[in-house]
């Protein structure tokens, strides 16, 4: 039986639980998993790279024209490689100084109009899975589903920290950790274009005290639904 072709949405603050969620859950569905800010953060590391200021509009317009990013699944759809004009940036788009960067130009209307048109894209052949800050609001309005995790900020710097500490990133303490994810939560919801926030139709989890298992398995149920 052919099924038919779903988008769902799922947003929140860092660390609330989306990324892994929605992979998994793209693996239940059987469909693709877009981590949509993995894309913020390879344009930050390509304005890096190339210092290239940001406020030069003239400049950035010219830049992201020449900005090339795919997302490339595994064969299991567990990870996804992202590949920054042709080369493999997965790894350094999670150091610190992007995860902070990303925030930064993720304001910006020229970026964010670019980031749309690409995701947009993404979901026209296939059935799809985007977490982000904005996906319910701004990127799919019409979803078949829409989710927003939301997770206590202690619990979301204990996971962080965690991370980082399994990903030998573990320089940080828990309260720094914890300063820097209010910092960017504030960042990315008071923005002026697409801040993070719930859409009005999306379906609220706290994942506060859930495992990712659990977390799944209540989505994947109120989908099935
Ligand atoms: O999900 P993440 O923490 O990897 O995202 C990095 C940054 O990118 C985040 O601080 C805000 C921005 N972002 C965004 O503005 N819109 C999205 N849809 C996804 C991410």
């Amino acid at each position: 039986m052919k099924m038919k072709k779903i988008i769902v949405a799922i947003d929140g603050p860092a660390s609330s639980g989306k990324s892994t969620t929605a992979k998994q859950l793209a693996k239940k569905l059987n469909c693709i998993y877009v981590d949509s800010g993995a894309m913020y953060r390879a344009v930050a590391l390509f304005l890096l790279q190339n210092e290239i200021d940001f406020d030069d509009k003239k400049l950035l317009r010219k830049a992201l024209l020449g900005i090339s990013i795919e997302i490339v699944p595994s064969r299991d759809r567990s990870e996804n490689t992202i590949i920054l004009n042709g080369v493999d940036v997965s790894k350094k788009i999670r150091e610190p100084e992007i995860t902070n960067y990303s925030s930064t130009i993720a304001a910006e209307g020229l970026i964010r109009k670019r980031m749309v048109e690409l995701q947009r894209k993404m979901s026209e052949k296939q059935s799809i899975v985007m977490d982000g800050r904005d996906i319910g609001t701004v990127v799919f309005p019409n979803a078949d589903f829409k989710f927003f995790l939301v997770a206590s900020i202690e619990e979301r710097a204990k996971r962080r920290w965690t991370e980082n500490q399994n990903k030998g990133l573990g320089k940080k303490t828990l309260i720094e950790i914890k300063e820097e994810l209010a910092f960017r939560d504030k960042r990315d919801s008071t923005r002026k274009i697409a801040p993070l926030k719930k859409a009005e139709d999306a379906i609220e989890i706290d994942t506060t005290n859930l495992s990712i298992q659990q977390q799944v398995n209540k989505i994947f149920g109120l989908i099935k639904k």
